[in-house]
């Protein structure tokens, strides 16, 4: 898929994590669950419940990307009416498989979960339509001020309640070591390069939102850390 078939948005990142996802082979090795056992997984799911605190029960809530459709269930648990969008077919095409496969194992109550083929630069759902809004794991492959900005812009109209957003802190001594790392190999970094909170703040206000609250998956460690807007 061409990302410019849809609208003038030409950045180099943008393209980069459309084509990056596009493949059945990608989605298929993408994955579809948060694992239960394993450390990392427990806190990130952690951190999107607690940004998730104050949500009513039976709230529309949009995730996008929604990928395989790794957060579905937690979604769901919380009582939201869920709304799945991704601009990978693929992806969707496994999102949509996996929530089927969940359905048939689970009780015949578990809700039904639309997915959807959306871009996150222009969605086409209309202003507000959503109660809440989750973007996981996409704005660390943004690079440029343009397309964050963009996509923030589009979050808020979308969204008539909380938007969370997870993003690569620069303040997290993995992130200090792998900058280090890259100078001294001389690796020049075209994705996942964290950036400075005060960047994507500037960012943030630019697009109208206000933070409400940041969450750190491991404060000074790790750089994925979460910011609930307002
Ligand atoms: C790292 S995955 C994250 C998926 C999911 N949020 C998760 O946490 O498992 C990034 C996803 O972003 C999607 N993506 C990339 N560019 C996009 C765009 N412009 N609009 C919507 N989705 C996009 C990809 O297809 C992919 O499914």
């Amino acid at each position: 898929m061409s990302a410019t078939n849809h609208f003038e948005l030409n950045t180099r990142s943008y393209l980069q994590a459309i084509d990056r996802f596009s493949t059945p082979g990608v989605a298929s090795h993408y994955p579809s669950e948060y694992r239960l056992h394993h450390w990392r997984d427990k806190r990130e799911r952690q951190c999107i419940t607690t940004a998730l605190v104050g949500i009513p029960r039976g709230s529309r809530v949009l995730d996008l990307p929604c990928g395989t459709g790794r957060l579905t269930r937690l979604l769901v648990d919380q009582g939201f009416r869920v709304t799945g969008a991704d601009v990978s077919e693929a992806m969707l095409a496994q999102a949509r498989d996996n929530h089927a496969t969940g359905r048939l194992s689970a009780s015949n109550t578990f809700p039904h979960v639309k997915f959807e083929h959306r871009d996150i630069m222009q969605t086409g759902y209309q202003d507000g339509c959503f109660d809440a809004v989750i973007c996981n794991r996409l704005f660390h492959h943004f690079t440029e001020h343009a397309t964050r900005l963009r996509a923030l812009r589009e979050l808020r109209r979308i969204s008539r309640g909380p938007v969370i957003i997870s993003f690569f802190n620069s303040f997290a001594l993995d992130a200090a070591y792998r900058r280090l790392k890259n100078i001294l190999l001389k690796r020049v970094l075209h994705d996942r390069i964290p950036i400075a909170f005060k960047t994507f703040h500037a960012e943030i206000r630019s697009a109208g939102f206000r933070v409400e609250k940041k969450i750190a998956v491991r404060w000074g460690i790790s750089p994925h850390w979460y910011v609930v807007l307002d």
